[in-house]
This record gives structure tokens, C-alpha cells and sequence, in this order.
């Protein structure tokens, strides 16, 4: 499959959607932005009900909604675009699931990894950009509180180290970026690595 898959990951407020959209318009027809969960009609649906404080929904199944809406995604939009040769921007994908759910909620990485294997057909980003930001920070900024965040520091900490781990373990496909400066300053070092990619060549 030709085209580059960039997925951008990071707790709550790090900005992940603001790069993911830089990115897309930087590089024009090129790249397509797409969110998580979203960007497709189940997915929409399922992020309506993930983020809601007032549905209740146990760890089994929010994980399995998680992988539902990504698998629609994957199918309907990802893969086609990445056939197309173009570049993926994705605002939060797999990894998201694998912090929250699996260490975040305590249902173990390997397990939702697995459930998502199946959901995505073994589909893995080229490049993983980790956000980085303290998190009172990210709290400071402007944003709706959702039903993760409303959670607390003990989900944003677990989450955090969650990351942290992942991108030890796969340091090819990481790029951590010092996300505690100003947007279009973490954009230039995200296009910069993207370019490279693109170009075949690490920064
Ligand atoms: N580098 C930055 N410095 C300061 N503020 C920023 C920066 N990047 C984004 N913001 C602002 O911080 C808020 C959160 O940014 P954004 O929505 O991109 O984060 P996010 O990681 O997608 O958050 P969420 O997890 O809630 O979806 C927005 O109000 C945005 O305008
Ligand atoms: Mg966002």
C-alpha cells in the first residue's frame, strides 16, 4: 500500500486535533485529516455515545465500540485513501485504545490489541507523532470537558505512562514533539518529520 499513515496520540487537550488539521492543509490534496472516533456515519454515532457523561458503559464494551467505529474507518476511509497514495492525518487510532482502555481501564494492552487486530485487519501507522504536554497544561486550555476527562488526573497519568511505554517499545514509528509551545511551532517539527518520511529518509 503506498501513502503515509500519521496518527497523532496524547492525553486530553494536547492538541492532537489542531496538528492533525495543520498537517492535512499543509500538504493539500495530498492528505486527508480524519478523527477518532469518527469520520464515518457508525463512527460519528459511536463518539456521541463514548463521550457522553450521562451513558454508562463498562470497560468490555467501550473498548469494543472503540474498535467498531475504527473498523468502519479503516474499510471506508483510511485504507482507500493510503491505496490512493495519499497521507493520513488521524487524530487519535489504535494506540488511543491501547493507553485508555487497555492500561487506563485496566483490560490490558495485549487484549485490546488483539481486538483490534481484528478490527483493522493489522493496519499500523507509518509514523506516530506522542504529543507531549504536562498535564495541567493541557487542562489550562480551552476545551469541552468529556467523560475522560472528567475522570481526573489518576486517567490522564495512567494514560500518559501508557504512551510513554508504547513508544519505547516501537521507537521506529514514535516521534515524541514537545507539544508545550506554541501550535505552529510543534507543526513545523511534525511537518518536518513527515516530509522525511515521505522523502524515505529519517530526519
Ligand atoms: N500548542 C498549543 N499551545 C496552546 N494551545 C493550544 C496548542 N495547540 C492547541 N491549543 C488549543 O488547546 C485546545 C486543545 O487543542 P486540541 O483540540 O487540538 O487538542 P486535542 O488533543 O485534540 O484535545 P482533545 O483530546 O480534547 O480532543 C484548543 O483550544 C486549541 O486551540
Ligand atoms: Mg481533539
Amino acid at each position: 500500500m503506498g501513502g503515509l499513515f500519521v496518527t497523532f496520540e496524547g492525553i486530553d487537550r494536547a492538541g492532537k486535533t489542531t496538528q492533525a488539521r495543520l498537517l492535512a492543509e499543509a500538504l493539500g490534496d495530498e492528505a486527508i485529516a480524519v478523527r477518532e472516533p469518527g469520520g464515518t456515519a457508525v463512527g460519528e454515532r459511536v463518539r456521541e455515545l463514548v463521550k457522553d457523561p450521562e451513558v454508562e458503559v463498562g470497560p468490555e464494551a467501550e473498548a469494543l465500540l472503540f474498535a467498531a467505529a475504527r473498523a468502519e474507518l479503516v474499510a471506508s476511509v483510511i485504507r482507500p485513501a493510503l491505496e490512493a497514495g495519499r497521507v493520513v492525518a488521524s487524530d487519535r487510532y489504535l494506540d488511543s485504545s491501547l493507553a485508555y482502555q487497555g492500561a487506563g481501564r485496566g483490560l490490558g494492552v495485549e487484549e485490546v490489541a488483539a481486538v483490534n487486530r481484528f478490527a483493522t485487519g493489522g493496519l499500523e501507522p507509518d509514523l506516530t507523532f506522542l504529543l507531549g504536554v504536562e498535564a495541567g497544561a493541557a487542562a489550562a486550555r480551552a476545551g469541552e470537558v468529556d467523560r475522560f476527562e472528567s475522570e481526573g488526573r489518576a486517567l490522564q497519568d495512567a494514560v500518559l505512562a501508557a504512551y510513554e511505554r508504547l513508544a519505547e517499545a516501537e521507537p521506529e514509528r514514535w516521534r515524541r514533539i514537545d507539544a508545550d509551545r506554541p501550535a505552529e511551532e510543534v507543526h513545523a517539527d511534525v511537518l518536518a518529520e513527515v516530509q522525511s518520511a515521505l522523502a524515505g529518509t529519517p530526519a
